[in-house]
């Protein structure tokens, strides 16, 4: 694991746009994994502004979102969706046919998550995943628990996470209880894992990450641990108690 300890949230977000635009010059249709979120939205600021002012690249892109929520459709401000296209994908010259996020009013979700892994098997998969972390140490939406699956399916989400993520929702009764996510094997199997972790709120889940040298179903993000490439950048005060 490399370890980028960045000054500031605006200097991990550079760092994390810079990471992602170097592999989109080395291969134009680099099969990106994306994540939402607060953490990452500096990142797609700075990737719009790469866009704008130097010419970076989206044509050929092809992205694949780590999770949506369930029972929300795709025009809810609140679905990743809706977050995905306002934060990012309307500002650059992607094309929308490269665009992947899970469908959250799938009817058929198993057969939906199945497509979704073959899709992602069909670019050859991915080549570089952005991720950010929930305070649990949950990855897209893979909760700590007794197991871990590898592909993507359908979750219920824990309490904690629904109390972390009600901030976007008028009150806690509105937030989904259930997610389509990536699994962690489609996630672990991404050629190269950029990790982004912001803010007091992480420090306690980062120092885990960083300080274990043990891989447990109770900390998602410690099976990352197993890979051979990544890179995980932190501001100053999410690395507080590392
Ligand atoms: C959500 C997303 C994750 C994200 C996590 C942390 O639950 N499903 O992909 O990493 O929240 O979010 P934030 O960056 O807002 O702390």
């Amino acid at each position: 694991m490399d370890l980028i300890i960045a000054k500031d949230y605006s200097d991990l977000s550079r760092r994390a746009s810079r990471i992602i635009a170097s592999e989109i010059k080395k291969k134009p249709d680099l099969v990106l994994g994306l994540a939402t979120g607060s953490t990452p939205l500096g990142t797609y600021q700075e990737l719009v502004r790469l866009y704008r002012e130097e010419g970076l690249d989206f044509s050929r892109v092809v992205t694949f979102n780590l999770d949506e929520y369930y029972g929300i459709s795709m025009d809810n401000p609140q679905s990743y969706h809706y977050y995905m296209f306002e934060n990012f994908f309307k500002h650059v010259n992607i094309k929308p046919e490269n665009i992947h996020i899970p469908d959250g009013m799938a009817g058929d979700v198993e057969a939906h998550c199945k497509k979704y892994d073959e899709e992602i098997a069909k670019y050859g998969g991915i080549d570089l995943q952005l991720l950010g972390i929930g305070q649990n140490g949950h990855i897209g939406f893979n909760e700590p628990g007794d197991e871990l699956l590898t592909a993507t399916h359908l979750t219920n989400l824990t309490q904690n996470t629904i109390e972390a993520n009600s901030r976007f929702f008028k009150s806690m009764d509105e937030v989904p209880k259930q997610a389509i996510t990536m699994g962690l094997g489609t996630i672990i199997q991404a050629k190269k894992i950029v990790l982004l972790a912001s803010g007091k709120n992480k420090a306690e889940i980062m120092a885990e990450l960083l300080d274990e040298n043990a891989v447990s179903t109770k900390n998602p993000a410690s099976f990352l641990l197993l890979h051979k490439d990544v890179t995980v950048i932190i501001d100053e005060e999410a690395a507080m108690l590392y």
